[in-house]
C-alpha cells in the first residue's frame, strides 16, 4: 500500500464502524464527522484536514513488520485513530481549545454539551470499529486480548488527561511528573498502536514487547516535541491557537526547565502565577524561555527518545521494508513543524 492508498483505506475502515443514523440523530453522527474532517461547519460534506493518521499508520506498519497482512489490522488501525479523536475532542474542551486542525474546535461551534457527548459518542465508535476486527479474520480470543489492552489504554490516557489538568500553574512539578504524565496522555497510544499492529500481524509477546518499547519512546518524544509546537509553534502550520500551553500555565518541558535553570526563573514564576496571561507576559514567558535555552533543552530531550525508539526496533527481526518504514517516519518526526 502507498501512503495515498493507506490513508484512504484507514479512512474507510473509520466511515465503516459508524452505524445507518436515523434522520433524527443525524446530527449527533454528523458532529464526530465535522471533527474527523468529514464535514464542514454547515455539517456539508467536505474534505478538511484529518490529522497526520500517524497512530493508525504504526499499527498498519507493526502488523506488516511482525509478518502480518496489514488489511487484516485495519479495523484496529481506525479504532485507535478514533480513540485519538475521540480524545482531542474532550481534550479541547478540558484545554478550552478553540481551533484544531485549522478550524474551530466541537465545542466552540456546537457548545460544551454537545462537545462532551460528541466525544462519547466517539469512544463508542472506536470501540465498534476494534470489534470489526472479528470480521477480518482475527481469532476471537485475540480480539479479547487486543482489547482489554485497548481498554487499559485509554484509561492511562484517562490518567495522563487526570494529571496534566492537575499540574496546570503547579510550579513544584519536576521533569519526573511530567514524564509520567505524558507517558499517559500520549505515549501508551504510540505503544499501543505498535504493540497491538504486532499482535494482530502474530507477533509473539517478546516481539510484541519490542513494539510496545518502540512505540512508547517514540510516544515521549513526540509529545516533547508538541510541547515545544505549543510555545514556538506557527498557528498556520499546527492548525492550534499561538503559545497555547503558556496561555493555559501549562507545566510543558520547556518550562519546568527553565523553572528550574533560568537565572531570573523568580519572575518567571511570577509571571506564571499570574491568574490570567496577557499577550505581553507571554512575551516576557518567551524571552526568558528563549534566553534560558529551554527550547534546545527540550529538542535535545526528544532526539534522545527518538534514538530509544530506534533502538527498540533493532530487537526486532522481521519485514525489513515495514522496519525500514517505521525507521524513516521516526526520523521524520524529529524536529517536525505540524
Ligand atoms: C495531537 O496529536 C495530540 C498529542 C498527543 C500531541 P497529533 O499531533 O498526532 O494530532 P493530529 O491527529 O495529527 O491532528
Ligand atoms: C494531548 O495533549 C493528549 C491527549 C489528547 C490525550 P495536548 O493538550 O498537549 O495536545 P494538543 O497540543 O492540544 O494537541
Ligand atoms: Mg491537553
Ligand atoms: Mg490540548
Amino acid at each position: 500500500m502507498n501512503l495515498a492508498d493507506e490513508r484512504a483505506a484507514i479512512e474507510v475502515a473509520m466511515r465503516a464502524s459508524f452505524p445507518q443514523a436515523e434522520e433524527r440523530v443525524a446530527r449527533f453522527y454528523a458532529m464526530q464527522e465535522y471533527h474527523l474532517g468529514w464535514r464542514d461547519e454547515e455539517l456539508r460534506p467536505a474534505m478538511f484536514d484529518p490529522g497526520k493518521l500517524l497512530r493508525p499508520r504504526l499499527c498498519l506498519l507493526c502488523c506488516r513488520a511482525a509478518g502480518g497482512d496489514p488489511r487484516v489490522a485495519l479495523p484496529l488501525a481506525a479504532a485507535i485513530q478514533l480513540i485519538h479523536d475521540f480524545s482531542l475532542i474532550h481534550d479541547d474542551i478540558e484545554d478550552q481549545g478553540e481551533t484544531r486542525r485549522g478550524r474551530p474546535t466541537v465545542w466552540k461551534l456546537w457548545g460544551l454539551a454537545q462537545g462532551i457527548n460528541t466525544g462519547d459518542g466517539m469512544f463508542v465508535v472506536a470501540h465498534l470499529a476494534l470489534h470489526r476486527l472479528a470480521q477480518t479474520g482475527t481469532p476471537a480470543t485475540t480480539v479479547l486480548d487486543v482489547l482489554r489492552r485497548f481498554d487499559e489504554t485509554i484509561l492511562k490516557i484517562c490518567e495522563g488527561q487526570f494529571l496534566d489538568l492537575s499540574y496546570e500553574g503547579d510550579l513544584q512539578i519536576d521533569e519526573a511528573a511530567y514524564l509520567a504524565m505524558i507517558e499517559r496522555k500520549t505515549a501508551v497510544l504510540l505503544a499501543a498502536a505498535a504493540e497491538l499492529g504486532a499482535l494482530v500481524g502474530g507477533a509473539d509477546e517478546e516481539t510484541a514487547r519490542a513494539f510496545y518499547d518502540f512505540g512508547r519512546a517514540l510516544g515521549l518524544a513526540f509529545q516533547i516535541e508538541d510541547d515545544v509546537l505549543g510555545i514556538w509553534g506557527d498557528p498556520a502550520q499546527t492548525g492550534k491557537p499561538f503559545a497555547a500551553d503558556l496561555y493555559r500555565h501549562k507545566l510543558s518541558l520547556p518550562v519546568i526547565y527553565a523553572l528550574t535553570t533560568a537565572p531570573d526563573r523568580e519572575r518567571l514564576a511570577a509571571l506564571y502565577a499570574r491568574p490570567s496571561l496577557d499577550e505581553s507576559d507571554v512575551r516576557a514567558i518567551l524571552a526568558i524561555l528563549d534566553a534560558t535555552g529551554a527550547r534546545v533543552y527540550a529538542e535535545g530531550a526528544a532526539a534522545a527518545f527518538h534514538g530509544e525508539a530506534l533502538a527498540a526496533l533493532d530487537r526486532v527481526s522481521g519485514d525489513g521494508t515495514a522496519l525500514a518504514t517505521l525507521r524513516t517516519i521516526t526520523t521524520s518526526l524529529l524536529g517536525r513543524r505540524a
